[in-house]
């Protein structure tokens, strides 16, 4: 089978990797030619554990994976095309925006030579799929091409092992040819026994926001609980333990926090918000997560400042940049968020991130980069443990404090025990506690 994925963000190059590492071959197209240049030069764009070796293999050895900036030839072979193009909230409204989606459309369209699959992997409100069969039937006979509709579930940080070894796959379609296709395809998973969700369309484009709009309301939940647990005495940590041990519930998304962000949870319960209100359903469940979640930045830097007392001229220093750990994203990161509100009260920020400092500093000049964690914390007043990196888990936090008394540390993501670090001085805050 001969596969093209059509976007190489994220998504697209962790999909392309994978098939090819499945044995099909795989062209993987970007309008963005730097970004082709630097894949076929074996570099990875973004950080993503294990993407480079899965590149190198398949690029240079197996040659099962190429890319292309030219979307003409890459559709005219293929057996089955995949859009995996950003779909980003609109400004303001919140709705997804489908100008990439409808522009690859256009284009597939126009070079579809013989029958193929054409996939939307992307995440896409519930209709995109029969928009994108619509806007292809103008040029293309239904003969030639059926939609199917085929949600990722991967994350960023374990995106490989998510692709190789998913909860499920889900497939929307409208026929047994295109289902039989898309069950081959995957048919390297069953060794793993891994269960294919077989639907109609709509309901797969629904199972793709019901799934991340589920988890992000998972996570505003338990951050209204840490709020409680900060006003009663409890802890939230030994709250999420004491409900997550219940298998009805389970122990994943349970932690608090700063809220969700990242490239998928603040946009899809946007846009699922949103495909509601078009359809006259009440969704105030999602529309409340989204607004305590929005809200969530601001109270959390009010805490800051009210407890260390923070001024203008104060130094803060942020770890970690990006919105989760083990990767570069810092798409809707809560650290950044944070930063920025702090900054605009005029408080210095020195920051470190292992892996995600490029891209903050590009979109952030007023971010004062550091070396190490230990160069970031040196002169602040503040420490504010944003993302949960391993290396965070391990510093040194005798030689941090030193000699000064009283240091207060924000643990956003209660990586460390409250009472060593107050044995050692700090005055320590974490979340829910
Ligand atoms: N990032 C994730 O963790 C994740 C997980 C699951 C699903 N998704 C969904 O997958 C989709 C892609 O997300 P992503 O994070 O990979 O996006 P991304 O922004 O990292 O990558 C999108 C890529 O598409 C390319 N592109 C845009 N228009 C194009 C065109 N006309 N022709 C060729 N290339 C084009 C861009 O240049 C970019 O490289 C989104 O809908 C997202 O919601 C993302």
């Amino acid at each position: 089978m001969k596969l093209t994925i059509i976007g190489t963000g994220y998504v697209g190059l962790i999909t392309g990797a994978c098939f090819a590492e499945f044995g099909y071959e795989t062209v993987c197209v970007d309008k963005d030619l730097d970004r082709i240049n630097q894949l076929n030069d074996c570099i990875c764009p973004f950080y993503e554990p294990g993407v480079e070796e899965l590149l190198n293999k398949h690029l240079n050895k197996t040659k099962l994976l190429s890319f292309s900036n030219s979307l003409p030839q890459s559709v005219h072979n293929a057996d089955i095309v995949f859009i995996t193009v950003g779909t980003p909230s609109k400004r303001l409204e919140g709705d997804a925006d489908l100008s990439f989606v409808w522009d690859v459309a256009r284009e597939i369209s126009q070079n579809i030579k013989k029958y193929c699959l054409v996939v939307t992997k992307s995440t896409v409100p519930v209709g995109t799929t029969q928009h994108v069969k619509q806007i292809i039937l103008e040029n293309v006979n239904q003969e030639s091409f059926d939609v199917v509709s085929n949600p990722e579930f991967l994350r960023e940080g374990s995106a490989i092992d998510d692709f190789m070894r998913p909860d499920r796959v889900v497939i929307g379609c409208e026929n047994k040819k295109s289902e039989n296709i898309m069950k081959e395809l995957y048919r390297p998973l069953n060794l793993n026994e891994t269960p294919i969700v077989s639907t109609s369309i709509e309901s797969s484009e629904v199972i793709k926001y019901a799934s991340n709009s589920f988890l992000a309301t998972k996570i505003s939940f338990i951050n209204q609980v840490a709020n409680l647990c900060e006003q009663v005495g409890a802890n939230i940590q030994d709250v999420a333990k004491g409900m997550g041990i219940d298998k009805r519930i389970g122990s994943k998304f349970l932690h608090a926090g700063p809220g969700y962000g990242g490239s998928c949870f603040p946009k899809d319960v946007k846009a699922f918000i949103n495909t509601a209100k078009k359809n006259n359903v009440d969704f105030s469940i999602l529309s409340a997560v989204d607004s305590f979640n929005d809200g969530r930045i601001s109270e959390i830097t009010k805490k800051i400042i009210s407890k260390s007392n923070l001024n203008k001229g104060d130094t803060a220093t942020m770890l970690g940049l990006s919105f989760k750990p083990n990767t570069d994203d810092i798409r809707d990161s809560t650290s950044i968020k944070i930063a920025k509100i702090l900054n605009e009260k005029g408080i210095n920020i020195k920051c470190y991130d292992p892996e995600a400092m490029t891209n903050a500093k590009k979109e952030n000049s007023f971010l004062v980069l550091s070396d190490d964690a230990y160069a970031a914390c040196e002169e602040s007043k503040v420490i504010i443990i944003g993302t949960e990196w391993n290396e965070f888990r391990a510093l040194d936090l005798k030689q941090i404090i030193g000699k000064q008394n009283n240091l207060c540390i924000f643990d956003l993501r209660n990586i460390y025990n409250p009472k060593e670090l107050k044995e050692l001085g700090y005055n320590y805050f974490g979340t829910g506690t």
